[in-house]
């Protein structure tokens, strides 16, 4: 869906932006880091190029209650957050992922979490979110766990037709922990 919301923010010394991305945000580095990544969530499709993940981009800007963010760390696109279910019943799911790999364990998952969840809850009226990783991802487990989310359930769900172990956690918005060191938050 069309987004106009976003966040501005500080994080120690650093300035954040975390705002909806389009297809013109869709640059090759993302696209490599896609290549390299090979798989994260359900709804990533196989064969990444630029053209079809500017065109999965479009689709979910046009789409009725899908969304995706970008995190831009001074200016660097760093990683996105992928929202589903915003207007709809029920949770709203989010699924993350830091680019480069030399960037992770820094900080940057947790802040795309709680930007996510933020955003949504206040712009959206968003009010439980869920997040779902196979249960050998600890990176993504102790991510959602650090912002507050707890285990919803557990069992065998189907990633790319292979049934594996996850996780479905979930969080209330009033739950929301925000990471450290973050201060000067504004909506925009
Ligand atoms: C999951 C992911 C977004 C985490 O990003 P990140 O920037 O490394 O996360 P953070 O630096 O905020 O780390 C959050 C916590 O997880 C821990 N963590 C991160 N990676 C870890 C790893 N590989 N092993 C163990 N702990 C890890 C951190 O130490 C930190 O713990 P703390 O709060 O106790 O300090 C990143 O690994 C990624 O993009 N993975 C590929 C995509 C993916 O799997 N997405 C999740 C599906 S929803």
């Amino acid at each position: 869906m069309e987004i106009k919301n976003q966040i501005i923010f500080q994080k120690g010394l650093d300035s954040y932006e975390f705002a909806p991305i389009g297809e013109d945000d869709v640059t090759n580095h993302y696209v490599k880091a896609l290549q390299d990544q090979k798989s994260y969530v359900q709804n990533i499709h196989e064969n990444i190029s630029l053209e079809k993940q500017k065109a999965y981009v479009k689709k979910i800007r046009l789409s009725k209650d899908d969304g995706i963010f970008g995190l831009l760390v001074n200016g660097q696109l760093i990683g996105t957050s992928g929202v589903q279910n915003i207007i709809g019943p029920g949770f709203t799911t989010i699924g993350i992922f830091v680019f480069d790999k030399i960037n992770r364990k820094k900080g940057y998952g947790k802040t795309l979490v709680w930007a996510s969840s933020y955003l949504l809850s206040q712009t959206l009226g968003c009010s439980k979110f869920s997040a779902g990783m196979e249960k050998t991802n600890i990176a993504s487990f102790k991510t959602f766990k650090a912002c507050g989310y707890d285990i919803l359930k557990e069992g065998k769900y189907d990633i790319f037709q292979e049934s594996k172990d996850c996780f479905i956690m979930k969080l209330n918005a009033p739950d929301l922990v925000v990471p450290e060191d973050i201060s000067g938050v504004r909506l925009a």
